[in-house]
């Protein structure tokens, strides 16, 4: 499928995306403390991922991830006997070389990775920080920048220091704003001269869905909620000053997971509720883009009896902290129904609605709609005029490795291509400014929902599997090869 049509500018960034506490490992090495991820066990289809913490009485428990509502004072940690993940992951720490020439060798212009707060300052509320946690970081960049690879670097993608949970309830705590900026201004300043682009908060309207993930806290109650989101608003605002000031060339976006969300039927209960649904991934991007909070959450909050203010000086840090630019994690699409008697009966990792008859889905359920991603792109374009960038996409499946050590992947291949035409449609029939593209999991990482290795997203395999066997072998899929065609084409050639 040769395309002759102008697609991507030259300039556009291509790339893959991974986090830290999902492919990093090293959980200990260089001093890093305990992140959030770090207490996560490994979970399944069926079995759900758990956090693990000790009572006050000296036992040691587990509780969901999703769903947690633990509000006693208990302390989180890493006990044995439980497998987490996220200590191993895909061993980046120690195969990062290998990784980074394996993402030179696709055509990448740009990587995109979290730095683990915790490998910076390991309790999170130290003065100083970790040189050693700085020098990893350095060599990446260093590596990446070699190849011509722009880092596009997470500052806070689903971990935080479990010191500053223990400690006060880490986000719900408006005390963790300044350990947060004093981390922000010493990576700002350590690599100004390597990174340009930056992301504040990873899916930060994920804390509506687990509070444990995105914001240390290990409840759902709506005023935790709330006040754990104002004060990583107020973060993301103060870092995004804090980098500007650094180096007025740098670029700071935000970050939101974005699933397109259709009203189950033309019922205008229906069309309502959408809108409602909707309101609420838009409102964490309402206020990083516009900079204040928008009417309908606030009287959200007059409604459910949450109590909430904002003095000048934080509406004054929110002004001036817009993005420069808008990203988001774009997998699949829902439908929405006010009707009771609908239940809910699809669900991707942090977004729940009713099955939509005109899409396939996944192996793990979540609906494959490559359209709405360009219906994505138009309403957030049309609704912030900034520009945007797809920072995952992808599909997560079960790879196979046949007797000849190769991946025969075209399910991911089809996957990625028609998104990518539905971005290129995006980009030239709709006129829709868009910075780039890095596909999720670019080599293979631990999921984050269910902590899994065998839901893999990646062009590379990494071998390594749940039951913790395999010798970290990276090998070639054929989407590798398709992806290298993808890129050196600027997007043209497809097939
Ligand atoms: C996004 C997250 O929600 O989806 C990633 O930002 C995550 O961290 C990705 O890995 C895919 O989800 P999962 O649950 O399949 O890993």
């Amino acid at each position: 499928m040769k395309r002759c049509v102008k697609m991507f500018d030259k300039d556009f960034l291509w790339g893959g995306a991974t986090a830290a506490n999902q492919y990093e490992g090293g959980w200990q090495e260089g001093k890093k403390g305990i992140s959030t991820a770090d207490c996560c066990t490994r979970g399944s289809k069926t079995e759900p991922r758990k956090v693990t913490y000790k009572t006050k009485d000296g036992n040691i428990k587990a509780d969901n991830l999703f769903g947690m509502e633990i509000n006693d004072d208990v302390e989180f940690g890493c006990f044995e006997g439980y497998d987490y993940p996220s200590h191993r992951a895909s061993d980046f720490y120690n195969h990062y070389k290998e990784d980074i020439a394996l993402m030179a060798e696709m055509g990448f212009k740009c990587y995109r990775m979290s730095i683990a707060w915790t490998r910076i300052f390991p309790n999170g509320d130290e003065e100083e920080p970790n040189e050693e946690g700085l020098k990893f970081y350095d060599q990446i960049f260093d590596e990446c920048l070699k190849y011509g690879i722009k880092p596009l670097v997470t500052l806070s993608h689903y971990e935080t220091p479990v010191g500053l949970v223990n400690k006060w309830g880490s986000w719900s705590d408006s005390r963790t704003i300044d350990c947060f900026l004093r981390y922000v201004k010493s990576v700002g300043e350590r690599y100004k001269d390597k990174v340009e682009y930056w992301l504040t908060f990873n899916e930060i309207n994920c804390i509506d869905f687990s509070g444990w993930v995105a914001a240390g806290i290990p409840n759902q109650n709506s005023q935790t909620i709330a006040d754990a989101a104002k004060n990583q608003l107020i973060a993301s605002a103060k870092s995004v000053i804090t980098l500007h000031n650094i180096n007025p060339n740098n670029k700071v976006g935000n970050m939101i997971g974005y699933g397109i969300k259709y009203p189950n039927t033309c019922h205008p209960n229906d069309i309502l509720k959408t809108w409602e649904e909707a309101n609420e991934d838009y409102f964490y991007c309402d206020v990083q883009a516009r900079g204040y909070y928008p009417r309908y959450k606030l009287k959200e909050y007059e409604r459910n009896g949450v109590v909430f203010s904002l003095n000048d000086k934080e509406k004054e840090i929110l002004k001036s902290g817009t993005v420069d630019f808008i990203s988001f994690s774009y997998y699949m699409s829902n439908c929405i129904s006010a009707d009771p008697k609908v239940a809910p009966n699809q669900s991707g990792n942090m977004s729940f609605g009713v099955k939509n008859p005109y899409l396939k889905a996944s192996a793990w359920g979540w609906q494959i709609d490559p359209k709405g991603l360009r219906i994505a792109l138009n309403y957030l374009y049309d609704r912030y005029q900034k520009p945007l960038m797809v920072v995952e996409n992808g599909l997560g499946a079960q790879d196979e490795v046949d007797e000849n050590n190769k991946i025969h992947d075209t399910y991911r291949i089809d996957y990625l291509r028609d998104h990518i035409l539905a971005m290129e449609e995006a980009v030239r029939i709709d006129g829709v400014e868009l910075w780039g593209y890095t596909s999720w999991g670019c080599i293979d990482l631990v999921s984050a929902s269910t902590g899994e290795m065998h839901k893999r997203y990646g062009f590379v395999y990494v071998n390594y599997q749940d039951d913790c066997s395999g010798n970290g072998e990276r090998i070639r899929k054929d989407s590798f090869y398709w992806y290298k065609k993808v890129i050196s084409s600027q997007g043209r050639d497809l097939k």
